[in-house]
């Protein structure tokens, strides 16, 4: 539902569910927001969410136009408990594409399960900083590298989309700061290895946007194309929603965000949810960009996980749109 145009801009206002859009210059026509709230999100709950309540999930987001969900990953259960459900877990998705649904996989025994299920995209994910790759990946930066090579290779002689995420590319809870050029070198690693796309992982959200233009600009100028390149915000303080306006502006087309602001990672404890997909949304309407999601149907779903888990969503967007849908009081 909408209201009329108005010399100001065009749309919807908060009391309709969606903002006026006002297009700006210099900002892309379209993005694809790469959902992450299934893998992301939930694999940081300490409950075991049922596996059922996960395919529901990511039905009603699939359902609600996000063009690719995350739907968890190939790793070792012991590593990543609440994924351990994955072989059960994806062949519940019989109905979406499996070109919509990616899933991680750190090494060659994570491809042949993910293959064996008719997987079609993956995502490996590799650190800038030696210490998350230890506690990650039980690796050094390079030893994930080699690690990851097979399996960029078959995967791509299967014909199948891969990510390479990059973790810790603005700072890192162990090592602080973490130089651009690092994170530049193994951008440029990942990418030739063979990854069709990378995404630059804020995972402890401390990144401002000065930072985000400085590394997107450093990755230019080392021959990575800005078409390449997604960006990832957690939101630990709250910048990961200006971090994505200056990525926008830079070009970027693929944000990464997770369904209610749910997240964090287990192996990073200083790192909270990703950037909410609504809060997400909510701007790139205002700003007339095209995502193709049905804003909500959207925070629905997010509802009705938060219903589920028995806790209220972080999402600013969720939270206005819950209190907007209750009767006023006169
Ligand atoms: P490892 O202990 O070094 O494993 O862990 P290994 O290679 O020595 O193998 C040991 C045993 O594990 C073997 O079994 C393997 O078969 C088995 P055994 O011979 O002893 O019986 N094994 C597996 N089993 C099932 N599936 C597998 C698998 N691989 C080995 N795929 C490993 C290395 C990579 C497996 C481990 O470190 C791991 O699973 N790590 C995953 C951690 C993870 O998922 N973290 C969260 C995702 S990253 C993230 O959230 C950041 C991101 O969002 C971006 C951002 O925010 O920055 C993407
Ligand atoms: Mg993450």
């Amino acid at each position: 539902m909408t209201t009329p145009d108005t010399p100001e801009g065009t749309g919807g206002t908060p009391a309709t569910g969606l903002p006026m859009a006002f297009p700006a210059d210099g900002l892309p026509a379209r993005v694809r927001i790469h959902e992450v709230g299934p893998r992301d999100g939930l694999q940081n709950e300490s409950q075991v969410v049922p596996t059922e309540v996960k395919a529901e999930f990511i039905r009603r987001l699939a359902g609600a136009g996000l063009p690719v969900v995350e739907a968890t990953s190939f790793v070792h259960p012991k590593w990543v408990p609440q994924l351990a459900d994955a072989e059960r877990l994806f062949p519940m998705l019989d109905g979406i594409d499996p070109a919509r649904l990616p899933v991680l996989v750190p090494n060659e025994r994570g491809l042949e399960r993910a293959l064996a299920l008719g997987a079609r995209r993956i995502a490996v994910f590799g650190s800038a900083t030696e210490s998350f790759a230890r506690a990650n990946l039980n690796r050094t930066v390079d030893e994930a590298l080699a690690m990851f090579a097979p399996v960029v290779r078959r995967a791509r002689d299967e014909q199948l989309h891969v990510r390479g995420y990059l973790s810790m590319c603005f700072g890192d809870p162990w090592e602080g700061p973490v130089p651009i050029a690092r994170v530049v070198r193994v951008c440029r690693a990942l990418l030739d290895l063979g990854c069709d796309e990378l995404s630059l992982g804020d995972t402890i959200g401390v990144a401002t946007p000065g930072h985000v233009r400085r590394l997107l600009t450093a990755l230019n100028d080392a021959g990575v194309p800005t078409d390449r390149l997604g960006v990832h915000f957690h939101d630990t303080y709250g910048q990961a929603l200006a971090n994505t306006f200056a990525a926008l502006q830079h070009g970027v087309t693929t944000v990464d965000a997770s369904a209610g602001g749910l997240g964090g990672c287990p192996y990073a404890k200083s790192a909270t949810g990703n950037l909410a997909t609504e809060d997400l949304v909510w701007m790139l309407d205002g700003l007339g960009i095209e995502t193709g999601v049905d804003l909500a149907r959207l925070t629905a779903a997010s509802v009705w996980l938060a219903g589920v888990l028995g806790r209220p969503s972080p999402s600013r967007t969720v939270l206005a749109q819950m209190n907007q849908a209750r009767p006023h009081k006169e």
